[in-house]
C-alpha cells in the first residue's frame, strides 16, 4: 500500500485531493497546521498530521515512510528555500514521486515573484533525481467566491486590476481530480502538465455572473493603487500584496491566456466552464 503525503491539506486544492483519495487503497497523510480546520478531512485511510513548512526540523519525521508527495506550497516569502530543504529531506527518505503544484506561466525569468518562484521550485524538483510530475493550473475559479478576491467582487461590482486581458480559469475540482489521477496511477513520470480550463476577460465573467444570477454585475478595471487599498482592507501584508499585484500584472499582460489538452486528458472530460461554475455557485454571487 502506498503512503501519500499531501502538504497544505486544508488549501483549496489540498482539501479536494484528500477527499478524492478517501477510500482508495492509499494511506493519506494530510499535513495540516490546525486539525480544527480539517474536521471534514476524515476517512479510514486518512491520517491528519500537524505540519508547518516553517519548522524544517519536523520534515524527516513527516516524510518517514512516505512514497509520494503532493507538494502544495502556500505563498511564503522564502518558499524556494523551503522547497530546497524539503526536497533534500524527501530524497534522503527515498520518496518515490513528487507531484508539485506549480502555476500556469511558471518561469524562472518572470518579473512576477510568484511565477518566478514557481519556475525556481520546478527546477529544484526537476533536478532532485526523484521522479516528478509538475501541475501548472490556471487561475482557480474558486478565487471569485472566497477570501479577499471575493470582497473585490461584491456590491454589484467586479473590481480587479486586470484590464481586458483573457485569463485562464480552471475549477479546483478539476485540478484535484487530475492530481489524484497522477498520484494514484502509473505513468506521468517527469511530465509537466498545463491544467487549463477556458480563458475569459473579466467583462465576460461579469456578464456570465449577471446572466446566471439575474443581478447586474459590472467589471471595473482598477489601478494597482486602488487594488492595494482594497487588499489592505483585508489585512493582507504589504509584501504579499506586492506579489499578488505582480501576478495580476502578468495576467493583464496576457501571460495567463493559454489552452492545453492536458487537463481534459487527465480527467477524461471537458474542463468546467465558468458558466457551469457560476451556476453551481449562484447562491454565493
Ligand atoms: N489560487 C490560484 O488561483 C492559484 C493558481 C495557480 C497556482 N496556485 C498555487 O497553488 C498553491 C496554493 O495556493 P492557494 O491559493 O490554493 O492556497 P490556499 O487555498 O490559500 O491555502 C493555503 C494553504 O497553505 C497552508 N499554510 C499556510 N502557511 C503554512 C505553513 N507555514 N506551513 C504549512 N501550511 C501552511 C494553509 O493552512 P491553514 O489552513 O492552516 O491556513 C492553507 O492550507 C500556491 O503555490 C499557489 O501559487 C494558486
Amino acid at each position: 500500500m502506498n503512503t501519500i503525503l499531501v502538504t497544505a491539506a486544508t488549501s483549496t486544492i489540498g482539501r479536494r485531493v484528500v477527499n478524492n483519495l478517501k477510500n482508495t487503497h492509499s494511506t493519506v497523510k494530510a499535513g495540516v497546521r490546525s486539525t480544527r480546520k480539517a474536521a471534514d478531512l476524515k476517512g479510514n485511510n486518512i491520517k491528519l498530521v500537524k505540519f508547518d513548512f516553517l519548522e524544517p526540523a519536523t520534515y524527516p519525521t513527516l516524510l518517514e515512510g512516505v512514497d509520494k508527495v503532493l507538494l502544495i506550497i502556500p505563498i511564503l516569502a522564502d518558499q524556494v528555500e523551503i522547497v530546497r530543504n524539503f526536497v533534500k529531506v524527501a530524497k534522503e527518505k527515498k520518496v518515490k514521486k513528487i507531484v508539485l503544484l506549480s502555476g500556469l506561466g511558471a518561469d524562472m525569468e518572470s518579473e512576477s515573484d510568484i511565477l518566478r518562484w514557481h519556475g525556481e521550485k520546478e527546477k529544484i524538483v526537476r533536478k532532485s533525481g526523484i521522479p516528478y510530475t509538475i501541475l501548472r493550473p490556471g487561475n482557480f475559479m474558486q478565487n471569485y467566491v472566497t477570501g479577499c478576491f471575493r470582497k473585490m467582487c461584491g456590491n454589484g461590482k467586479l473590481t480587479l486590476p486586470q484590464g481586458d486581458a483573457k485569463i485562464n480559469q480552471v475549477d479546483a475540482d478539476d485540478i484535484a481530480m487530475a492530481a489524484a489521477n497522477v498520484l494514484t496511477n502509473f505513468g506521468h513520470k517527469d511530465k509537466i502538465y498545463n491544467l487549463t480550463g477556458y480563458s475569459y476577460t473579466n467583462l465576460e465573467i461579469a456578464d456570465l455572473i449577471s446572466n446566471i444570477t439575474g443581478k447586474k454585475i459590472d467589471y471595473q478595471d482598477i489601478s494597482e493603487d486602488d487594488a492595494r487599498k482594497k487588499m489592505k482592507q483585508c489585512e493582507i501584508k504589504d509584501w504579499r500584496i506586492d506579489t499578488i499585484l505582480g501576478l495580476q500584472r502578468a495576467c493583464k499582460e496576457g501571460l495567463m491566456e493559454a489552452y492545453s489538452m492536458d487537463l481534459k486528458d487527465l480527467i477524461s472530460k471537458s474542463p468546467t466552464t465558468f458558466a457551469e461554475f457560476a451556476l453551481r455557485h449562484k447562491h454565493v454571487f
